[in-house]
């Protein structure tokens, strides 16, 4: 199901409830950056905003982990209300055993893979996955340019998942504005992560429209 999934990591927290109705109409579910000031050089949130979230919006939420300990921690994001999880494989032991766990618990499982992550490193676990967040910036801020290198990464994993058949969503996470997402879209993204571009603009609504509007054109 392609759509747009905003990034709350660039909204005004102090009326986090108006802005996620004011976008609302056009997510398809949330994106929830999680950041620890280990993994990454920033802090963001925790499972509290996860609980805040679901109690003003029925849209499901995936969480984005950042951090070094996901296999001690994913399930504080789950008990709050998560629909799936991602985590960075280089930030566990054991990627493969955590992604079942996960999934065991009824949560969509994900990893999320760094702009320095070749697609061969990852391929074994695709067979595991729910999704699998391309990342087009490296983790940690909102607001930073596209990576164009981002674009082949996806279509080469687009290809295997299709030529395997397999049941993978492929989401684009940084610097998806209007501009770069039509690339991303053509590349086979299903789902368009957003943070600046939709709530750092002047009509955070009609940006989120638009952007919807690109994602159902891959469809
Ligand atoms: C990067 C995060 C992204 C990012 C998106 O560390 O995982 O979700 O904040 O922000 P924009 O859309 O502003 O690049
Ligand atoms: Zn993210």
């Amino acid at each position: 199901m392609p759509g747009l999934a905003p990034s709350i990591i660039a909204a005004d927290f102090g009326r986090l409830a108006d802005q996620l109705a004011l976008v609302a109409p056009y997510a398809d579910r949330w994106h929830v950056d999680v950041m620890d000031g280990h993994y990454v050089p920033n802090l963001t949130i925790g499972p509290m905003v996860v609980e805040t979230i679901a109690r003003h919006s029925s849209l499901p939420q995936d969480v984005h982990l950042m951090i070094t300990n996901p296999a001690e921690t994913w399930e504080w994001y789950a008990k709050a209300g998560a629909a799936r999880i991602a985590f960075h494989p280089d930030a566990t032991d054991d990627a493969g055993a955590l992604l079942q766990t996960i999934a065991g618990a009824g949560i969509g499982p994900g990893i999320a893979v760094n702009p320095d992550v070749d697609v061969d490193s990852i391929e074994s676990l695709l067979p595991l996955v729910d999704h699998v967040v391309v990342m087009s910036v490296y983790p940690g801020f909102s607001g930073q340019a596209f990576l164009p290198e981002a674009v082949p990464k996806l279509a080469q994993l687009r290809a295997w998942a299709d030529a395997r058949g397999a049941d993978v969503e492929f989401v684009i996470d940084g610097g998806v504005s209007l501009t770069t997402a039509p690339a991303c879209v053509e590349a086979g993204a299903d789902l368009l992560v957003s943070a600046s571009a939709v709530f750092g603009a002047d009509d955070p609504a009609g940006v989120a429209e638009a952007l919807s509007r690109l994602a159902g054109v891959g469809a």
